[in-house]
C-alpha cells in the first residue's frame, strides 16, 4: 500500500496540464469527495498500530504534493491567459512584413555617390527654389543671353528672380561661394524644366553635378575621372568626348560611353551606333571662378554633369520615364538593392 501511495506521489509531482479542465479533473482524481486521499484516509482505521503513523505521514504527503501541484498549475495557466488576452495567441505563425525597395532613382544615386567617394569626393546639395544668379548669371550665363533658351525655365511668377533650377550646375556656385580649394564635390538633384512630358522626357527629372578645383587640373584628370566612373558604374571603360559648348565650361564636351552593339536591345538604346550620352562636361571656365571668388590665375578646375534617370532608365530597362514618378507600387517593389 505504501508503495502505491508512493508512487502517486511521483505520479503527481510529475503532473503536467494544458489546461483548466485537466487541473481540475487532477484535483477531483487525488483531493475531490471520492477522490483517492479519501479513500486512504478512510483506510487509516485498517492499519495496523505501529505502522499508523508511517501511513498517516504519507498520505499527507500526497495530500500536499496534490495540492501544491493545483495551485501552481492554476497560477501558470492564468499568467498565460492574462499574457494571451493582451497579445493574442503567441504561438500563431506571425503575419508577413511587406519589404519596401528602394526608388530605382535613389539606388542609382546612391551607386554614384559610392563610385565618387571613394576617390574623395564629397556630397553637397543646394535648393531646388534657385535666384537667377546662382542658376544663370553665376554660371556666365548673363541676363539675353542666348543660351538661356537651351532650358526652359520655370519662374516664380510673382518675381522672375526666383526660378525652379534647370539643373544642378547651380550648387557648383553655392558651393564654391562657400569653400575654397582644393574642391571635389558632387551635387545630386531634382531639376525641373518647361518641357512637354513624353515617355522620354519630363518636367522634374534628376542630374549629378561633379566639380573638381584645384591647382593644376586638366583635362586629362576630367577624362580619367569619368573614364574611373563609366567603368564602376557600367563595366565600360571607353569613352568619347564630343566637343560641344557649355557657357560654364571651356572647352565643353559631350560625353559618351561606348556601350557596344552585341544584343538587340543595345542597338536600340545607342540608336545602332554603339555610342551612347551620359551627360556634359568640361574645364570650368574662368569668368565663373571669378564669379564665385576663386581665382582663376591659380586654381583650374573640371565639371561635368549626368542625368540620374537617364541612367537608371538604361541599366533598369525602363522604357517610360514617367514611372519613374507615378510610383506604382508593382513598379516599384520590383527593385531591391543594398544601397
Ligand atoms: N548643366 C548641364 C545641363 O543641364 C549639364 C552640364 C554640362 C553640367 C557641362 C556641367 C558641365 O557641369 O560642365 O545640361
Amino acid at each position: 500500500m505504501i508503495d502505491k501511495i508512493k508512487a502517486l506521489i511521483d505520479e503527481a509531482e510529475a503532473f503536467k496540464a494544458q489546461s483548466k479542465d485537466e487541473v481540475e479533473a487532477f484535483r477531483i482524481k487525488y483531493l475531490g469527495s471520492k477522490g483517492l486521499l479519501r479513500e486512504f484516509y478512510g483506510e487509516l482505521k485498517n492499519v495496523a498500530n505501529d505502522q499508523k503513523k508511517e501511513f498517516g505521514q504519507i498520505i499527507n504527503k500526497l495530500k500536499t504534493t496534490a495540492e501544491d501541484k493545483v495551485n501552481t498549475l492554476k497560477a501558470e495557466l492564468e499568467s498565460t491567459e492574462e499574457v494571451k488576452g493582451i497579445y493574442g495567441d503567441l504561438s500563431r505563425p506571425g503575419e508577413p512584413v511587406q519589404i519596401g525597395a528602394r526608388h530605382p532613382i535613389s539606388i542609382v544615386k546612391n551607386q554614384i555617390i559610392d563610385i565618387f567617394s571613394r576617390i574623395g569626393f564629397n556630397v553637397s546639395e543646394g535648393p531646388e527654389i534657385e535666384d537667377d544668379w546662382h542658376n544663370f548669371t553665376a554660371l556666365n550665363l548673363p541676363e539675353y543671353h542666348p543660351a538661356r533658351d537651351m532650358q526652359d525655365t520655370f519662374f516664380i511668377q510673382t518675381n522672375p528672380d526666383i526660378l525652379l533650377r534647370t539643373h544642378t550646375s547651380s550648387v557648383q556656385v553655392r558651393y564654391m561661394e562657400n569653400n575654397q580649394p582644393p574642391i571635389r564635390t558632387i551635387s545630386p538633384g531634382r531639376v525641373y524644366r518647361n518641357e512637354a512630358i513624353s515617355a522620354r522626357s519630363h518636367c522634374f527629372f534628376h542630374q549629378l553635378e561633379g566639380l573638381y578645383i584645384d591647382k593644376d587640373v586638366s583635362f586629362a584628370d576630367l577624362k580619367q575621372t569619368l573614364q574611373h566612373f563609366t567603368s564602376e558604374m557600367f563595366g565600360k571603360s571607353e569613352i568619347r568626348l564630343r566637343p560641344s559648348y557649355f557657357p560654364f565650361t571651356e572647352p565643353s564636351a559631350e560625353i559618351d560611353v561606348y556601350w557596344g552593339l552585341e544584343t538587340e536591345t543595345d542597338y536600340k538604346i545607342t540608336k545602332g551606333t554603339g555610342w551612347l550620352e551620359i551627360g556634359g562636361c568640361g574645364m570650368v571656365d574662368p569668368n565663373v571662378l571669378t564669379n564665385c571668388n576663386i581665382d582663376p590665375t591659380e586654381y583650374s578646375g573640371f565639371a561635368f554633369g549626368v542625368g540620374i534617370d537617364r541612367i537608371a532608365m538604361l541599366l533598369h530597362q525602363i522604357g517610360d520615364i514617367r514611372l519613374l514618378s507615378e510610383n506604382d507600387v508593382r513598379f516599384l517593389e520590383q527593385f531591391k538593392s543594398a544601397l
